[in-house]
């Protein structure tokens, strides 16, 4: 693939260096754009240089938080099962029954034992490597089925780049993960089984070894499926018990239902707003045209500007283009949960420009108790993320979708957006939603980090044209 970089940078900006120190973790995010090679080779000595001094400033934090005992060299304990993991009832409001029932693969029927089995497998942390971590221990059901942090903990203590969504509704994802890399939920449920800094098996063989080692299981399997344990019924068994986990049954579901006192009046100017000045349906919607009540997603992949200034993307597309087999689900995998290529999002499965850095759009429901938000768990309330997306942010991002844009909304259009995000919290969820609700409302009162009100009523900022250029010694592309 050709870019040219000659194109992307005004002769002004031949050699352009940006710094931002307000990243998640304090890190130095530095972006480069330059044209000629020398300038290229000055921009990585400048790099590296930068880095050098940063991953200094990094061993030094890393020191006094041992010294003060702050780092964990283990995962954190395996959340229990408990009421909240129970399989859900159909009898839920605003439940799509069709659309559940079809979402049960011809060779994956439901029974009752299957999904028990994958129940207790879900919470086993014998599924790891030494034991001590568990699908449970990041999609807690306390939790919504997620963790809590930015960025997950697997065995010894490792932290992945990626944020850990809900397992709740996921059985209705036309694609699994951030980047769609699995495509059923059978897939899915292999890859962190063997990622090593996930359950750290070597092989999902091992696991399987480890399960039939059991003799309670090695039963079960054998009752339910009518042979010893393997990889295939292990999935298998996972993926039933996570296609229970539908949740509905929120004052939105009421709502629509015809109670319409089951929200406020701000919540229901939300809910205008999300599908009109805001263009929230724009990607949170099956149709746009259509107002979708249901899943909140367009089951595709967008780029609006997460992480992207932080990360130099060329460069790391590049790399990927050199090192990753799209072809090897593991390979992506690892790619995506240990390496700084996780930011290229969709392009580390199709290698398409145009999808550098985007991610899927999740599904909004119960989105008050999966905080902190986005791929990479970069926002901390749900008005950080209005914030970032009323500024329409990534302007010097190439990739932007082109539905991303300044949105001028005002600080009460704002609260009603909330206010209707908060009504899309189950009824199991109501107690830890609305502790959550406040505690996000009083961060946000002091701390605003994202809000730049001069750009979210400003004008669309003019995108940079997408250009990349991997192999400088290939001859220039013709203008066209
Ligand atoms: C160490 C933490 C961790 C463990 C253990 C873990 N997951 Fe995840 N899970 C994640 C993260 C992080 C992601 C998102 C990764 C990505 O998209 O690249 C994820 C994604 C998923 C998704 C996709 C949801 C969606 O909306 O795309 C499902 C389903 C899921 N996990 C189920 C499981 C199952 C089943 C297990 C056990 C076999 C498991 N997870 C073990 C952290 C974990
Ligand atoms: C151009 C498409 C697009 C538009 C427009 C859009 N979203 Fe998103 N939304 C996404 C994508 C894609 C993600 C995941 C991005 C990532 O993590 O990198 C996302 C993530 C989110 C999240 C984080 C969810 C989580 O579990 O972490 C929330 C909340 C959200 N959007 C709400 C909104 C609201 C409210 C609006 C309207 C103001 C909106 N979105 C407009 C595509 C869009």
């Amino acid at each position: 693939m050709k870019i040219n970089l000659a194109r992307r940078c005004p002769p002004s900006a031949r050699f352009g260096i940006a710094i931002n120190t307000k990243g998640r973790n304090e890190n130095a995010y530095v972006v480069v754009h330059c044209r000629t090679r020398i300038a290229r080779l000055l921009a990585v000595l400048v790099i590296l240089a930068f880095s050098c001094k940063f991953r200094a400033q990094q061993l030094t934090v890393l020191k006094d938080m041992s010294a003060t005992g702050e780092t964990a060299p283990h995962a954190p304990p395996i959340p229990p099962a408990g009421p909240l993991a129970d399989p859900k009832s159909l009898k839920q409001v605003g439940v799509p029954v069709e659309a559940t029932r079809a979402a049960v693969p011809g060779d994956n029927p439901q029974t009752s034992a299957k999904i028990a089995l994958g129940e207790k497998l879900f919470f086993d942390g014998r599924l790891s490597l030494d034991g001590t971590v568990a699908c449970s221990t990041c999609h807690d059901p306390a939790r919504a089925f997620t963790d809590g942090r930015p960025v997950s903990i697997g065995i010894k203590g490792r932290a992945g780049q990626r944020n850990s969504p809900t397992v709740l509704n996921a059985l209705y994802n036309k694609a699994q993960f951030w980047d769609g890399r699995a495509k059923t939920l059978e897939e899915q449920a292999s890859l962190p089984i063997v990622n090593p800094s996930e359950m750290g098996q070597p092989s999902l063989d091992a696991a399987v070894a480890k399960i039939a080692a059991v003799a309670e299981y090695e039963k079960a399997f054998r009752s339910i499926f009518g042979r010893p344990p393997n990889r295939a019924d292990l999935v298998r068994a996972i993926a039933s018990y996570e296609r229970t986990q539908f949740s509905f049954d929120s004052p939105f579901d009421h709502f629509m239902a015809g109670d319409k006192n089951a929200i406020s009046d701000s919540a229901k100017r939300g809910w205008e707003l999300f599908n009109t000045k805001a263009r929230c349906n724009k990607c949170h919607a099956l149709a746009e045209k259509k107002r979708d009540p249901t899943y909140f997603t367009d089951n595709d992949f967008h780029n609006i500007g997460i992480g992207i200034i932080r990360h130099n993307v060329v460069t790391l597309a590049c790399k990927a283009e050199a090192e990753i087999n799209s072809a090897n689900t593991f390979d992506v995998d690892r790619a995506a949960i240990q390496s700084d290529m996780s930011v290229l999002g969709r392009f580390l499965i199709t290698k398409k420009e145009a999808d550098i850095a985007s991610f899927k759009t999740p599904d909004l429901r119960n989105v008050l108790v999966t905080a902190p938000y986005f791929h990479d768990g970069s926002q901390a309330t749900l008005w950080d993320v209005m914030d970032h997306y009323n500024k329409g942010d990534g302007i010097k991002n190439p990739w932007l979708d082109e539905d991303m844009q300044p949105l001028a909304l005002s600080e009460s259009e704002i609260d009603d957006v909330v206010a209707f995000l908060a009504t899309l919290t189950s009824a199991q969820y109501q107690t830890q939603g609305s502790k959550e609700l406040s505690r996000q409302r009083e961060l946000s009162r002091t701390n605003r980090p994202q809000r730049d009100t001069s750009r979210a009523f400003g004008p669309k900022p003019v995108q940079p044209r997408p250009s990349r250029d991997c192999a400088v010694t290939q001859p220039e592309k013709k203008p066209q």
